[in-house]
């Protein structure tokens, strides 16, 4: 009774692998030595099994040339959505057979309506500048060949052959670089902004210099002039370029390890304490056991200024009665989380989503820079800035990656 269960298990198993076999598109053998058999699929569709004569393994696609290529290309679609790359086959009459998902993603089609079109739908470029259309005509491949069109990258073409010798698809495969080209390109721009600024700064201090020591020897009221309008108004504009050229400033320069107390208690504390005796403002450091031997590896001055920038603003924000600002520091995972908190008079909730836009500032004398410039000191170490606030005060959340255990020498 049991065997003949196990028998009927074994020819269901047997005729659902021989389905399997028969519903492939092509005629093929398959010989395997450990069994000594041969299994095949003729081109009339019949399956059968053979004794095999050579002692040796083989897979033999025996009619590849005659499947239609678009039962290949449904089979080899599935394959081709998982590379990265962009990939396109097309007809000898430029018609889009196959596109693969990435290509659709990033030229923002919806693939089904680009297949049986022709090519230029898809990339929506003349037609002399479409590397895969010149294969088509010259009949050779292109390797490699760096593309700046609409779209930036390298493209390399295949074509495929029947049997005759007639071009049955070109296959074009493009490494889509396109945010390569957006990276430098704001590279270059800060560099020609950064440029532009700093040959602005030369000239503003010779004529600061000029109006001080012009401002002596002038009329009262000039004088007046220089000292109440013309000398501040270029200070503020020195400043905006001071701040401007550390947004452009592409990555971390000067590094040093800082660990976190270090940081925050001995270094940021010491500055901040004395200016706070001063204007009525009490901070609370809260720095966790866990994150106080963490350290970072960084500028001290960048994230100084950092922290210093949201000093000020509290301090600007502040009530008639006394300040209170809590900083703390927690690790999470391989960051640390550090809490910027005060119980100023808060941002409006129409604002807070502008307040890391450069020159942003709701302060008649506010260049708008301060937090632009942190968020961008944050993000080149890796770390993210936030905001949340309510009437009761603002609170600023920053991740930096950190390293725990031993400091490096
Ligand atoms: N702690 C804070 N409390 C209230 N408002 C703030 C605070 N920090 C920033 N802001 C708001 O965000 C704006 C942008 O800040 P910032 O980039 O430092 O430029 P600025 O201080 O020159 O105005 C400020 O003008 C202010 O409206
Ligand atoms: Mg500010």
């Amino acid at each position: 009774m049991e065997n003949n269960q196990k028998m009927k298990e074994m020819e269901e198993e047997l005729s659902f692998y021989k389905r399997l076999v028969s519903t492939l598109p092509f005629s093929f053998t398959y010989s395997d030595p450990e069994f000594d058999r041969k299994l095949c699929k003729n081109d009339n569709g019949q399956v059968y099994v053979k004794r095999s004569t050579p002692n040796r393994r083989e897979f033999k696609i025996t009619s590849a040339n005659r499947i239609p290529f678009e039962e290949i290309e449904v089979l080899l679609n599935e394959i081709l959505d998982v590379v990265p790359h962009h990939i396109v086959f097309i007809n000898s009459k430029g018609i889009v057979t196959l596109c693969n998902e990435q290509a659709a993603i990033d030229l923002h089609v919806d693939r089904e309506s680009v297949i049986g079109k022709h090519l230029r739908e898809l990339l929506q470029i003349p037609d002399k500048q479409i590397k895969m259309l010149e294969t088509l005509q010259t009949g050779k491949p292109i390797v490699n060949q760096e593309i700046l069109d609409k779209n930036y990258g390298i493209i390399n073409t295949r074509l495929i052959k029947n049997s005759e010798g007639k071009i049955e698809r070109v296959v074009g495969v493009f490494r889509f670089l396109n945010h390569i080209k957006e990276a430098e390109k704001q590279t270059l721009a800060s560099r020609i902004a950064a440029g532009i600024a700093h040959e602005i700064r030369n000239p503003l201090t010779t004529v600061r210099g000029y109006l001080q020591l012009l401002e002596g020897r002038v009329e009262k009221e000039t004088a007046e002039v220089f000292l109440s309008l013309l000398i501040p108004e270029i200070d503020r504009a020195n400043k905006i370029i001071t701040d401007f050229l550390r947004i452009s400033k592409p990555g971390v320069e000067r590094r040093e390890v800082l660990e976190v107390k270090d940081f925050f208690i001995d270094y940021l504390g010491h500055f901040l304490n004395s200016d706070a005796l001063l204007n009525n403002v009490n901070i609370t450091f809260n720095i966790s056991d866990d994150s106080a031997n963490c350290f970072f590896i960084g500028d001290r001055e960048e994230l100084f200024q950092v922290f210093s920038n949201l000093y000020q603003n509290s301090m600007q924000a502040k009530k008639s009665s006394l300040m209170e600002i809590t900083i703390s520091t927690e690790l999470i995972g391989s960051n640390i989380f550090i809490q910027f908190i005060d119980n100023g008079i808060g941002i409006a909730p129409n604002l807070i989503q502008h307040v890391f836009d450069p020159f942003f500032t709701t302060k008649d004398e506010g260049t708008g820079l301060g937090l632009s410039v942190s968020k961008k000191i944050i993000e080149n170490y890796h770390g993210t800035m936030n905001v949340k606030s309510s009437p009761l005060g603002t609170h600023f959340l920053i991740y930096l990656p950190v390293h725990k255990g031993e400091i490096p020498l």
